[in-house]
């Protein structure tokens, strides 16, 4: 099973991904994951990309193409993935779609988690991170047992640097711009569902779950 999660910023890619790769015993692969790791751990492509992160601004495709060409070639992509914020422009789901067939595979679902504009912001600035397992949290709606601890590893709770209001606002506009078009590309492929993003999270997680099976 091959699904790519579509949504603005704080629609719940991330939260729902980590349900399916549980459930489906199949694993996320985030670019922004994959892109904080590496700013965290002071590489050459963490600092390249941390310029475009910490203004709202999508880092380059060839970086973000080069890394998802990598890691859907590791073995525990053999029997499929879920992909959470790739990809975000029309040239990353061209490429995705070139990899994918020189490897005889192709995209099964593509499920768009639709949340409006006041909602998004309240979840974004009051969510925190676990540093250690990736956890999410949020200040009024989720929150940690224990202030600034994760409930499940006890690891430490962080606020993104790109969780502000200002960015968050830039962030939007460039998901208006550059990835929303995405909707219409695989709508025409037939391969669109798209799933209200509001209610509970095991409420959005049930729609999710029948819309890839
Ligand atoms: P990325 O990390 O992908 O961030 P994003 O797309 O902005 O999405 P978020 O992680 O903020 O939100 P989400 O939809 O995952 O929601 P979440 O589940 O966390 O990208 C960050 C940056 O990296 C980009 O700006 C760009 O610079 C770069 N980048 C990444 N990929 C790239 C690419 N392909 N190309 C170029 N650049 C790239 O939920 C949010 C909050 O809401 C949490 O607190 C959660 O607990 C809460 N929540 C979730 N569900 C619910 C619910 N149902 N009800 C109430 N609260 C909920």
């Amino acid at each position: 099973m091959r699904v790519i999660l579509l949504g603005p910023p704080g629609s719940g890619k991330g939260t729902q991904a980590n349900l399916l790769q549980e459930r489906f015993s199949i694993p996320k692969i985030s670019t922004g994951d994959i892109l904080r790791a590496a700013v965290s751990d002071g590489t050459d492509l963490g600092s390249q990309a941390k310029t475009y992160m910490d203004q709202g601004q999508l880092v380059p495709d060839e970086i973000v193409v080069g890394l998802i060409k990598e890691r859907i070639k590791e073995p525990d992509c053999d029997n499929g993935f879920i992909l959470d914020g790739f990809p975000r422009t029309i040239v990353q789901a061209e490429k995705l779609g070139e990899m994918l067939r020189s490897m005889g595979q192709d995209i099964d679902v593509v499920v768009d988690l639709e949340v409006g504009k006041d909602e998004l912001l309240v979840r974004l600035t009051g969510r925190s991170t676990c540093k250690e397992c990736g956890a999410m949290y949020h200040k009024t709606t989720h929150p940690p047992k224990v202030a600034g601890r994760c409930d499940a590893c006890g690891g430490e709770l962080y606020q993104r640097d790109d969780d502000n209001e200002e960015t968050i606002l830039k962030r939007l506009t460039v998901y208006k711009q550059q990835t929303e078009p995405l909707k219409n590309y695989y709508e025409k492929q037939g391969k669109l569902k798209t799933a209200p993003g509001r209610g509970t999270v095991d409420e959005i997680f049930s729609r999710v779950c029948e819309m890839v099976n």
